[in-house]
């Protein structure tokens, strides 16, 4: 089994390990592509834990997470959804942007993640208990929830809570290598436009460039794309489509490349 490549950026391997055996719930608070995905796979890849991740979008709804009545052949048959697989598994649920599910969601998590630790499977009338290796983890983006998508004390209070946050120059620039495999050299260029970029407060940006976009940025260039086209590609672009905001992306690059 190859291991997650996963840089820590403080203590955050160690709170979750320590909330995992104290059966917390833990939510990850950060930007877009700030590693908070690749961190929960390491460390479900530490704990030996299956990992069942489910992207909340504005549809998502109890049902989705607990399961459903479905029709094979002639009879109707009750699939689990991911919760109660994750907690028949003992592993490790992971709820994406849980900002964004359906309020119901939120309710079939608290007794799943407080001291009962029970689901209720309406559907069935079964109740389960989850494993003591069963763990919830969310991640949260306090960015772009649009005012009204915040979660609620009740259900934040479920949760302890570890901030997440771009890595510091030296670190990101030893991911950005690693994953693109870019000679350091050049990812430092990379590294030295992002940091730029994230102290240019005056941009309208609404989200500034995260790591993820810097390693998009490091593989096109491994590829034999310019740089500053790789650049333009990976960073301007996505992060704007405002003609002023471009033109002092573009400039900043182009001091760089
Ligand atoms: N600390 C880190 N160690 C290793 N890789 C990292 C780290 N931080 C970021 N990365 C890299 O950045 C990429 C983006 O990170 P990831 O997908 O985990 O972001 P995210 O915070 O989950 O973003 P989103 O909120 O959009 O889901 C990863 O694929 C990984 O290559
Ligand atoms: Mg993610």
């Amino acid at each position: 089994m190859t291991e997650v490549f996963y840089k820590p950026q403080g203590r955050e391997v160690e709170l979750f390990l320590a909330a995992h055996k104290l059966k917390m719930s833990v939510l990850l608070k950060g930007p877009t592509g700030c590693g908070k995905t690749r961190f929960v796979e390491s460390v479900a890849e530490k704990l030996g834990l299956n990992l069942i991740t489910v992207s909340c979008h504005e549809e998502t709804s109890a049902t989705d997470l607990v399961g459903r009545h479905l029709l094979m052949g002639s009879e109707t048959v009750f699939v689990d959804g991911p919760l109660t697989r994750a907690v028949r598994q003992g592993g490790i649920l992971y709820l994406d942007e849980v900002a964004e599910a359906r309020p119901d969601v939120l309710v079939v998590l608290h007794s799943i993640t407080d001291y009962r630790r029970q689901l209720f499977i309406e559907r069935t009338g079964e109740t389960l208990v989850a494993p003591d290796s069963f763990m919830v983890t969310a991640s949260f983006n306090p960015g772009y929830q649009k005012g009204l998508k915040e979660l609620k004390p009740s259900t934040r209070q479920r949760f302890i809570s570890i901030p997440f946050t771009y890595p510091l120059p030296g670190p990101e620039a030893e991911i950005v290598a690693h994953e693109s495999q870019l000679d350091l050299k050049m990812v430092k260029h990379l590294i030295q436009i992002a940091t730029q970029i994230r102290n240019l407060k005056e941009l309208g940006l609404m989200e500034t460039v995260s790591t993820r976009l810097l390693i998009d940025a490091a593989k096109l260039i491994g590829e034999g794309i310019e740089p500053r086209l790789a650049c333009r590609t990976a960073i301007v672009e996505p992060l704007t489509d405002e003609d002023e905001d471009r033109i002092a992306l573009t400039d900043l690059i182009s001091m760089q490349f």
